[in-house]
Order: C-alpha cells, then structure tokens, then sequence
C-alpha cells in the first residue's frame, strides 16, 4: 500500500520543499547579444537572491537544477564554463558566516572534476549541523540515472543478503535516492517557458504541484517567487482522495 497522505489544502501554507528548474538563461542572454554563458552568470545573481529569500521564509527545503546528465551534450566550451561558475560560486553562494544555510548536492559526482567534488563535500560538510534551509544543488543530476543508481546499490544488498525482496517498500527506495531523508517535493518551479520536468527528480515530484512561468530565470527575483507561492497557496492537493 501506497504511503497515506492527508487531504491538504495549501491555504496560506508554504511548500517544505520547492524545486527550481532554472531555465531560460541563454536565451536572457541571447535578447541581448551576449554569449550564453553571461546568462549563466547573471542566472547565478538570481539563484542567491532566491536562497536567501527562501531561507527568509524559513522554507525547510530548496533544490535547484544546475547541471543535468543531458547538459553534457552543449558545447564543450559552455560545459567548461559551467564547471568554472560552480567551483568559483560555492565559495559564496550563500553568507557562510551569517546565514544558517545548510548545502546539500545530488547527482552524479564521479563524472565531476575532483577539485569541484572535493569542494562540494566540505561545504556539506562545514554547514551540516546548520539547522536552517538545505539548499540542494543538483549537477549531473539525471532523474533517471538516481534510480538505476538506486537500484543498483539495491541490487548489491539483495545479492549479499542484507535484504528480502519483500523489504522493497516505496520508502526504502526513497531513502536510497539521493534525496534520501529529503521530504518530496509540493512545489516545481519552472521557468523560462518551457512545460517539461526534463529528467528532473522524476520519482520525488510523484505528487508535487507544478508551476511553470515564462520569465527567463536570471529575471527571477523575489516578486516572481511570491507570485509561485500565492499559486501554491491557493491550491487543493487531494493526493488522489475525493
Ligand atoms: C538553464 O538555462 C541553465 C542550465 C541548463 C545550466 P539554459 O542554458 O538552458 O537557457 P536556455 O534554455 O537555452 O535559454
Ligand atoms: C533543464 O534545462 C536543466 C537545467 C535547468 C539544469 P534544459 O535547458 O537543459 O532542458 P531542455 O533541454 O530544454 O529540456
Ligand atoms: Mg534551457
């Protein structure tokens, strides 16, 4: 059986997890004649703003879709600079000294640069005991790629005997995911037009509410945010009740 879920209206209630595809950075680039990747550097003022607003608000849990397992399909040199904006913004993406930010990342972090994997650990590491937002990066994260990455580990405890077929339960899985111990997501957020999950966090968004708005993400700011709340908050999630 299916985990129960209560009837909720989300009145006045805010998400505890909001996910963001950030889309829509080349092409705010693009309107002004500049390379893409001086969109992704501008999407990157955005994304701080967003952080501390969402910290603000006391929203338990954040994620946002930097790099997906397709990205490595660009161009070299926008896949390269992509990895130089990351490894060069973590160090600060948010006020490591004020703001009781906790930083967490998904995906696939083999296929990263070690300098940049190295990175990403201390900082989950030095803002661990944070009790404030997790903000929760993803690069080369693929949906897909954390399930069969999930089913594998799975496997490997089936075949040593640590578990029963029968202990296979949905919540299982969900710990086993990269998000594990991470609540699903209410709230995705998409900008930039565009009406697809794109491999995003396929299994996590099962019942989540989906917002999708036309402005590019470096234009995202505070009063966008705002208006992807009030949608939220005047929803009825029935989570297929009656
Ligand atoms: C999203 O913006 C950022 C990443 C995928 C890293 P895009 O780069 O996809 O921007 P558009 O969709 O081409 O405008
Ligand atoms: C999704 O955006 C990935 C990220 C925002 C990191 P894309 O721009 O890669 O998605 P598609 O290709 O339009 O589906
Ligand atoms: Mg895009």
């Amino acid at each position: 059986m299916p985990e129960k879920r209560d009837l909720v209206s989300t009145e006045g209630a805010l998400p505890k997890h909001i996910a963001f595809i950030m889309d829509g950075n080349g092409r705010w680039a693009k309107k002004r004649l500049m390379p893409r990747t001086y969109g992704h550097r501008e999407g990157v003022k955005s994304l701080k703003k967003i952080i501390s607003r969402v910290s603000e608000l006391n929203i338990p849990y954040a994620t946002f879709y930097a790099f997906s397992t397709e990205n490595w399909n660009r161009p070299e040199e926008e896949v390269t600079e992509l990895m130089r904006l990351f490894d060069e913004q973590l160090d600060d993406l948010v006020n490591y000294q004020s703001e009781n930010i906790r930083l967490r990342f998904i995906g696939d972090r083999s296929a990263l640069d070690k300098k940049l994997s190295e990175k990403m650990g201390y900082y989950e590491r030095e803002t661990a005991g944070r009790t404030g937002t997790t903000a929760c990066f993803a690069i080369n994260y693929g949906g897909r790629d954390d399930i069969a990455r999930c089913l594998r580990s799975l496997s490997l405890q089936l075949r040593d005997g640590f578990l029963r077929p029968e202990d296979i339960s949905e919540g299982l899985i969900s710990s086993l995911l990269d998000t594990g111990g991470i609540p699903d997501v209410d709230l995705l957020v998409r900008t930039g037009g565009e009406k697809r999950i794109s491999n995003f966090l396929l299994w996590q968004l099962a019942y989540s509410e989906l917002y999708f708005c036309d402005c590019l993400w470096p234009d995202f700011d505070e009063s966008e945010l705002e208006l992807a709340l009030e949608s939220y908050s005047g929803r009825q999630r029935r989570f297929g009740r009656v």
